[in-house]
């Protein structure tokens, strides 16, 4: 069944453009049937039903655009989402990453920070983290902004603790946080190694060198020329047998320089750079 506040392929490049020229943020190449479908539902929320109306707003109402684009990016995250993936860090990529006197790690598409506060967890049970620099960035500001202070809702904890159980945590999960009325409060020492900023994969490019970098669940929402692009920004921006980990359900299939990272774990879709 048709919805109302469907639009077509022409309307689609048509707001596409208009956020590129006004805004900057270029979604060309994102996977378009979902995004189509994040903009139609974003339209229904707001009660908009033309793609005229939505350029209008578009165009006219800066605010609006703050919260269209909190609604048209996936920010869904969790800490210690995909438990086997931590575990697998701990067993496997951190006792390599332990004969560096200092380590840099990206999470690029860092979202609200769960999954830089689960890394943080991990790299100070594994006597890491005062020797870490974590650079986390996301292309979304209020995202960026909700992640510097450090406050997760306390009613996913119980989740939490769960899947930081499953991953091998050596210590009570709560002793990393203080629970304050409905908000969980990551403790500053886990946090002072992380700086959060602005990065956007499809126009910014390589800022360090890095030994590991996070980017889960964030290609999925790329098409595959924008996947093979960010994957070669990936490889620029590793020191050589560098890490890469990817969401579960992506893949470096649609990456011409696949050959140019080993396998280290196909479940857990860890990948290294060749020398
Ligand atoms: C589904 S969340 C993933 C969060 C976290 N990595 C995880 O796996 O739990 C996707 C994140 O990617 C970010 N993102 C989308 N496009 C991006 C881009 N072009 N550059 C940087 N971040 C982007 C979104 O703002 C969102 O925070």
């Amino acid at each position: 069944m048709s919805s109302q506040h469907e639009i077509n392929p022409e309307e689609l490049n048509a707001i596409i453009d208009l956020i590129r020229l006004q805004y900057g943020y270029d979604f060309s190449d994102y996977a378009p049937a979902s995004f189509r479908r994040r903009i139609a539902r974003c339209m229904s929320t707001a009660g908009i039903k033309t793609a005229y109306d939505l350029k209008f707003h578009l165009l006219n109402d800066k605010p609006f655009f703050g919260w269209f684009l909190q609604s048209i990016t996936v920010n869904v995250t969790e800490m210690f989402r995909d438990p086997a993936f931590y575990k697998m860090l701990r067993e496997q990529v951190l006792p390599t990453l332990a004969s560096y006197p200092v380590l840099k790690i990206w999470h690029a598409g860092c979202a609200t920070g769960e999954e830089v506060f689960s890394m943080a967890i991990l790299l100070q049970e594994e006597g890491l983290l005062r020797r870490t620099r974590i650079y986390a960035t996301d292309l979304n500001p209020a995202n960026l902004e909700r992640a510097r202070t450090g406050i997760v809702p306390l009613q996913h904890m119980r989740d939490y603790t769960f899947n930081y159980i499953q991953s091998g945590g050596k210590n009570e999960f709560s002793s990393y946080y203080t629970a304050r009325y409905e908000n969980a409060i990551i403790d500053k020492e886990l946090r002072q190694n992380i700086l959060f900023s602005p990065h956007n994969l499809v126009t910014d490019q390589v800022f360090n060198e890095f030994q590991l970098i996070c980017c889960r669940n964030v290609l999925i929402y790329f098409n595959k020329v924008l996947q093979n692009r960010v994957i070669h920004l990936f490889y620029d921006s590793l020191s050589p047998l560098g890490y890469l980990a990817i969401g579960m359900k992506e893949s470096l299939l649609f990456s011409d320089i696949r050959d140019r990272f080993d396998v280290v774990s196909a479940t857990t879709k860890v990948f290294r750079r060749k020398m």
